[in-house]
């Protein structure tokens, strides 16, 4: 069989992922979690997997660097989703995407500015409701930039909600749910049907099994 290279996406999306891979059949032969590597060989020998920051995935997926991804769903809407397939929601990492700011603090009037690491997802938002808004990009910690007056609210992901909680900031709008999603470069897609629909095959089954 064709060699199929897998982009994961590490950090809690991880966590999730590697429990339903091996429902799957498919099973790093080390401890992923343990090691430095960033490329790994499994149980099926066509089959290895790469472990990246999130925001990387659709990248190798869209130029084929991988043949498979996957991604939260946030991550795929702020890439654009351009050279990839997204066949499969595989229903783990759930959360939200939202507006956040100040707890109590009353809406503001006219052009508004927005402090998130998704600035392509947040501009189609906002321009969607018509509003004129600013966009900081940051990497992180976007919980800070509403009470140090770097932005009047922020895009960003909720699951509990216990960060904007803990730093005095409440969700407003609703954007998108969100999930992982299993992505698969379009040209694959065709060249490695056979391989990829075993992989795709084996992780619905399990997904909806789950469900
Ligand atoms: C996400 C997000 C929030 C937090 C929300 O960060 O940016 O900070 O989770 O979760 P909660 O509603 O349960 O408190 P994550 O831990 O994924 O790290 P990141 O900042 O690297 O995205």
């Amino acid at each position: 069989m064709t060699q199929i290279t897998v982009a994961l996406t590490k950090g809690r999306i991880l966590q999730e992922t590697l429990p339903l891979l091996q429902a799957a059949g498919i099973a790093p032969l080390e401890d992923i979690t343990r090691s430095r590597k960033l490329l790994f060989a499994t149980n099926q020998a066509h089959i290895r997997l790469l472990i990246l920051r999130g925001v990387d995935v659709p990248t190798y997926v869209q130029f084929g660097a991988a043949d498979v991804g996957v991604a939260g769903k946030d991550t795929l809407l702020e890439h654009g989703g351009d050279g990839y397939y997204e066949p499969l929601d595989l229903g783990i990492a759930a959360c939200r995407l939202m507006t956040a700011s100040v707890a109590g603090a009353p809406p503001v009037e006219g052009r508004i500015i927005v402090a998130t690491k998704y600035v392509n997802v947040a501009r189609q938002f906002y321009a969607r409701l018509g509003r004129q808004a600013e966009f900081i990009k940051l990497y992180g910690a976007m919980e800070l930039a509403p009470i140090l007056n770097l932005a009047d609210e922020i895009v960003d992901i909720v699951d509990t909600g216990k960060t904007l909680a803990a730093n005095g900031l409440e969700a407003r709008d609703h954007i998108a749910d969100i999930s992982s999603r299993l992505i698969v470069n379009k040209i694959a897609m065709k060249t490695n049907y056979v391989s990829i629909q075993h992989i795709l095959d084996a992780l619905r089954k399990v997904v909806e099994g789950k469900q």
